[in-house]
């Protein structure tokens, strides 16, 4: 149910939870200072308590009453990808940000959206925890109709139209002595080397088996229609049935195509990936191949994760 600008906040404010689009997918949203509705963000979602959320401001002033002090380069960071698609968790004051946003960690994670509406809509209710708007597992949303289809057509919708960049937030994660990016996400890892270069560590979520992970939470299969996802690198020629692809590759003739983007378009791909995979439950598809025959390099990395993850067992 799509409701105004007025009634979100109204909604948010009497202790509501609101999905709230942004420029990377939309999100299920709760102001920071009302418990009970982050508790039902985690019961809407059936979210396990152990994966914290990312706590949205609508500016630099609002983020830093909860911090103590700020990790080194967190001011280049923020001045260069904020507002934008980048998540950065961090050591907190203590209890300036109520356990249950972070799960019992001492650090929580911050993000300034870009998307307009958003920020104006924070601005007005102030700090809002935040999870992409789909129920635990399943393939985010990236339009208001994606998130009806989660949570019923009651559920209150602010229109912001369908999400720019299509795959939610690179997270960064200050380890104390140096910024690790803890999920891939909308900005490259490349996009951080001019400013961080050699201090940027590579991947932390699940370095090695003995540590425990930094978020449990993430480790499960995520982002998954009901529909198999058979992943290929190189199609056999007799392979049936449907693809998500490439407009501008040829498949089996057996084939019915759902078009990702053309090969060269990796921002286009990522916008449609949500949207496509969805698509095969609205069809009542059983089984889709997947063309994930792409560089390792920029985005491409986040799309090859996301659909590794949602075609996991
Ligand atoms: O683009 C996005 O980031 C979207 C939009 C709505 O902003 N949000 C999003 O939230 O993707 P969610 O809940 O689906 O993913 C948030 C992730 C968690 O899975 C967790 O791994 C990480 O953020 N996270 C949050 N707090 C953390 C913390 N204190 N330590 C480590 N990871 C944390
Ligand atoms: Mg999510």
């Amino acid at each position: 149910m799509r409701v105004s600008f007025k009634a979100a906040v109204k909604l948010l404010q009497e202790g509501d939870v609101v999905g709230i689009p942004t420029e990377t997918v939309y999100g299920l949203a709760a102001c920071i200072g009302q418990p009970e509705a982050v508790a039902k963000i985690y019961a809407l979602k059936n979210r396990p308590s152990n994966n914290p959320l990312i706590i949205h401001c609508a500016s630099e002033k609002q983020l830093s009453s909860y911090l103590e002090e700020t990790p080194p380069y967190f001011a280049q960071l923020a001045e260069r990808f904020w507002p934008g698609p980048m998540t950065l968790v961090m050591p907190i004051k203590s209890v300036s940000v109520p356990a249950i946003v972070r799960s019992g960690l001492p650090t929580a994670a911050f993000r300034i959206p870009a998307h307009p509406l958003a920020r104006l809509l924070i601005e007005e209710t102030g700090p809002l925890v935040m999870p992409s708007a789909n129920l635990s597992g399943r393939p985010s949303a990236t339009s208001p109709e994606h998130v009806e289809q989660d949570f019923g057509s009651n559920f209150p919708v602010f229109d912001g139209g369908i999400c720019e960049r299509g795959v939610e937030s690179t997270i960064l994660y200050w380890n104390g002595n140096r910024w690790e990016i803890a999920r891939l996400g909308a900005l490259a890892p490349s996009a951080f080397r001019p400013l961080l270069g050699e201090r940027l560590e590579y991947f932390s979520l699940v370095k090695e088996k003995k540590e425990a992970p930094l978020c449990p939470g993430q480790l499960f299969r995520h982002y998954a229609p009901h529909a198999e996802l058979v992943l290929f690198e190189e199609f056999p020629a007799d392979a049936e049935g449907i693809v998500i692809g490439f407009t501008d590759r040829l498949y089996p003739a057996g084939c019915r195509l759902i078009p990702l983007s053309s090969s060269d378009e990796p921002e286009t791909a990522a916008k449609n990936l949500y949207a496509c995979l969805r698509q095969l439950d609205e069809q009542g598809i059983q089984k889709a191949f997947v063309d994930i025959n792409m560089p390792d390099e920029n985005l491409w990395l986040t799309l090859k994760e996301r659909l590794r993850k949602a075609a996991a067992k």
